[in-house]
């Protein structure tokens, strides 16, 4: 199992060059499935979860091919696709369940493993199942798979989600734009990443438009366009160098950046004494030493992201004050506040509420990555503990972020992959 080694100390200073959002990427891969048409996505992250869904898409039939060295995912379906998507490749993204919506707006039939829970939380899909019911699908839950099928196709519907979904938007927007008729979406996420996979589907032919702050008009189509599309940058990953920077006190420049979809994560930094310089395609990031404790609540976009959430709280333990956490969207997204707690850190924890007590010198230790984010969390600690930190079970890293090791040695920082 590898692992990594961290020395820390250094300042992380340089340019950092953000990848294509992982986010993006998914909902985008999945929406293949509905065109004969060839596609062309570039700026693809090369992060395990892109391979898994072009290993998932392939294993049904999609004529798919990742050229990881130009970052780049060409689709060309010409044959009809199978319609079954396993547990083996749902176990490790979940992600996967995205096939749901177009296999069954685009065949008739879908048999998709239930995506199981995570280490955040029980992630279930049943407005996912709601929503694909209300457009005319019949769905079973059988030896833990998702049997869904229509008989003359899904049906345009008015579907209010019952609380804001990513994932929920993503898969039944897909599947919108193949049904008959009109559906329309309200209380929707508003994700970029959702923004970017809207404005792919549009290059494809698919007729949307938002008619209302969370309200989304998809008039179905049947056939579709060729297109090139670029994957939007990962705002998450940048938010994370960001917090790197500031952490070891460094000067760093970020290049494929737009903070115009980073405001609530931008204004956060700004108020703790994180200096960020906005400039065209690239920002510049530095930090006085002594950053000041601030309140934050996770909330869907526009609001915090809880996929920062971890990341940030690193950076409270360094502030001067109390700082204080609540996380509204997932029910266990505290899972590396245990580990941070064995490197000195004093935070403590009731229901979905921390406080983070500032001004702590975090000692390196051997420890143990949970979910994505936690473990990227726990890197950030690495960084500015002293002595060794040791990461065991990187796979979860590895997940969503491409080439960390390199992207932050060539910053200064002293990481080593061991195997
Ligand atoms: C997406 O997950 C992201 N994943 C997550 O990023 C992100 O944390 C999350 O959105 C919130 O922004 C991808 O885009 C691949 P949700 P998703 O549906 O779609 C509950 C990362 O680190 N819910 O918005 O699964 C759910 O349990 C990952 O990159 C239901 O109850 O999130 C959660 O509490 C982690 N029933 C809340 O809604 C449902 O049918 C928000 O989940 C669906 C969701």
């Amino acid at each position: 199992m590898q692992r990594l080694e961290i020395k820390g100390g250094r300042k992380i200073s340089g340019i950092i060059e953000i990848s294509g959002s992982k986010n993006a990427t998914l909902p985008i891969l999945a929406s293949t499935i509905l065109t004969n048409k060839k596609v062309l996505i570039t700026n693809v992250p090369i992060v395990r979860d892109v391979e898994t869904m072009v290993e998932l898409l392939g294993a049904i039939g999609s004529n798919i091919n990742l050229d990881k060295k130009r970052k780049k995912i060409s689709i060309h379906n010409k044959k009809k696709l199978r319609n079954f998507a396993s547990y083996r490749l749902l176990k490790t993204m979940r992600a996967g369940v995205l096939v749901l919506g177009p296999l069954l707006a685009k065949y008739g039939t879908a048999k998709v493993s239930l995506p199981g829970g995570c280490a955040i939380g029980s992630r279930p899909i049943n407005i996912h199942l709601d929503a694909l019911k209300k457009m005319g699908a019949n769905i079973k839950i059988k030896d833990g798979y998702v049997i869904a099928s229509v008989k003359k196709g899904l049906k345009g519907c008015i579907f209010k989600f019952p609380r804001i979904s990513v994932g929920a938007t993503e898969n039944i927007l897909i599947a919108a734009c193949f049904a008959k008729g009109k559906t329309e979406l309200k209380n929707c996420a508003l994700e970029p990443e959702i923004q970017d996979l809207i404005i792919f589907l549009k290059k494809i032919g698919c007729k949307i438009k938002w008619t209302g702050k969370r309200a989304l008009e998809i008039i179905g189509v049947d056939t579709l366009k060729s297109t090139t599309h670029k994957v939007i940058f990962d705002r998450i990953e940048a938010g994370t160098y960001i917090i790197a920077s500031a952490l070891t006190n460094g000067r760093l420049k970020i290049k494929n950046v737009n903070l115009k979809i980073m405001s609530a994560e931008i204004n956060l930094l700004r108020k703790m004494g994180v200096k960020i310089i906005n400039k065209k395609n690239y920002i510049i990031v530095s930090s006085k030493k002594k950053l000041k404790s601030v309140n934050v609540e996770t909330k869907p976009y526009p609001g915090f992201p809880t996929d920062l959430q971890a990341q940030i709280m690193v950076l409270m333990t360094k502030s001067y004050g109390i700082s204080k956490v609540k996380e509204n969207i997932f029910e266990n997204r505290f899972m590396h506040v245990s580990e941070l707690r064995r490197m000195g850190a004093n935070i403590e924890i009731k229901g979905n509420k921390a406080k983070v007590f500032g001004k702590r010198k975090l000692n390196g230790a051997e420890l143990m990555a949970t979910d994505l984010r936690a473990s990227v969390s726990l890197v950030l600690a690495g960084l500015v503990a002293s002595n060794k930190t040791i990461l065991n079970r990187i796979y979860h890293l590895d997940r969503g972020y491409e080439k960390i090791e390199k992207k932050l040695t060539d910053c200064g920082a002293r990481i080593k992959r061991l195997k």
